[in-house]
């Protein structure tokens, strides 16, 4: 596999392997010194033409503790304003040697014209209303890691099945809900997406859920209730009467958290407008797994970033199992080449843009090769990564135990 487009690039077989990999990635985040030599001599640049506080994080921060090197692009600062295309951008940055880029844009499709453009593995990190695979990916591991994720490394198993999660709010406008209903459907979920219909696709054509309009009707018998900010910036006109009207009908209120089953979970991809779609009272509820998403995102994305470029390529690296064997090696002065991460034969992507199983993308254009025009107001992002030791609150069930993949070795930097 080279690249994360979609989630369709996964499949539920490849979904099972990011999330067995990421098990040992959260093992790796709780060590005293949460970093490995995996990707020690590559280089991940962040090019983000939409604002992004968690997302960009994230990915810095897993590319770090894979020790790799990283470049930040900053859209305000660059050539960009100076009127330079994106292909041209791009080219430029790969003529310094690089090896992924992490590409955030407001055109749908952004990211896999990047693909057809550099030799270099490319992330979809959110392009417009299309998809957003890792938030998707982290919000499975997430649910999983709460309810004892039924892992299968063959693929067979439907690691969601029977397990009933509303996707409420924005959803015409939420790369992250085409992600999540591609994503937790492939996983054997089922899907309701909860919305009025101003804010529902034109069309659910090809959607694998089921619709209700009314949130009341369906608080008590969900698993997970995954709240949506409205993107206010992607809408070109009024599609709620007001804050308050679709407050009182859609927004997560300390009155309707109080009715969801003691198990539930309450989920938001954030940034979140708390009064508006959530209460301060559900997102500080202990069912809620907010600040868990943001802390597994980090392992997830050191997940997609080993499976991507740390495994199958042509490097050996020393990564010792632990510290002692770290140590045991540095006094015999040698090397043990390490074994490759084990969930690494998933199904390969296509360079090119696969067809799509999940939902339909939405009519964005993608982006020609010419300057790409950004429009609306940025995203607020609100929240750094937060340490899952502390958020985490049930215990989680390990996957796979952390020295199965090598991986997962003591950095000796
Ligand atoms: C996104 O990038 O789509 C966010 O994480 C969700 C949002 O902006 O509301």
């Amino acid at each position: 596999m080279k690249h994360l487009l979609s989630i369709a690039d996964l499949g539920a077989r490849g979904i099972n392997d990011v999330l067995h990999l990421t098990d040992n990635f959260v093992e790796v985040s709780g060590r005293a010194i949460p970093k490995v030599p995996a990707l020690r001599g590559k280089t991940i640049v962040s090019l983000f033409y939409e604002d992004s506080t968690r997302t960009r994080l994230s990915f810095e921060t897993a590319a770090k503790r894979l020790s790799a090197d990283t470049m930040t692009f900053s859209v305000s600062s660059s050539s960009v304003s100076k009127g330079e295309s994106l292909r041209d951008t791009v080219e430029t940055i790969e003529a310094m040697g690089i090896d992924a880029v992490v590409v955030r844009h407001k055109s749908a499709g952004a990211p896999s014209r990047v693909a057809s453009w550099v030799g270099a593995s490319v992330i979809n990190a959110g392009d417009g209303w299309h998809e957003h695979p890792t938030q998707a990916l982290l919000d499975c591991y997430t649910i999983g890691s709460r309810f004892g994720l039924r892992g299968d490394r063959s693929g067979g198993a439907a690691s969601l099945e029977g397990m009933r999660i509303a996707i409420v709010g924005d959803i015409k406008h939420s790369r992250v809900a085409r992600s999540d209903v591609g994503a937790f459907t492939a996983l054997g979920a089922e899907v309701v997406v909860v919305a009025p219909p101003t804010l529902l696709p034109p069309s659910l054509d090809g959607w694998p859920v089921t619709v209700s309009h009314h949130l009341d009707e369906v608080i008590g018998t969900l698993d997970v209730v995954y709240v949506l900010r409205l993107q206010r910036e992607r809408m070109t006109e009024a599609l709620v009467p007001s804050m308050r009207e679709y407050r009182t009908g859609y927004g997560l209120t300390a009155a309707r958290v109080r009715r969801l089953r003691p198990d539930a979970l309450v989920m938001h991809p954030g940034p979140m407008n708390r009064g508006v779609e959530i209460d301060a009272e559900a997102a500080d509820d202990p069912r809620s797994v907010i600040t868990a998403q943001v802390a597994n995102g980090v392992a997830v994305r050191m997940a997609v970033l080993y499976l991507l470029l740390g495994a199958g390529t042509d490097r050996v690296m020393s990564v010792p199992a632990s510290a002692e064997e770290a140590a045991l090696e540095d006094q015999r002065g040698d090397h043990k080449p390490a074994s490759s991460a084990g969930p690494v034969d998933g199904p390969p992507a296509p360079d090119d843009p696969p067809a799509r199983d999940g939902p339909p993308a939405p009519d964005g254009q993608a982006p020609t090769d010419g300057q790409l025009v950004t429009n609306g107001q940025p995203a607020h992002d609100g929240q750094a990564p937060t340490d899952h030791r502390s958020t985490n609150k049930k215990p989680r069930r390990r996957l796979v135990p952390a020295r199965e993949s090598s991986v997962t070795g003591s950095s000796r930097d």
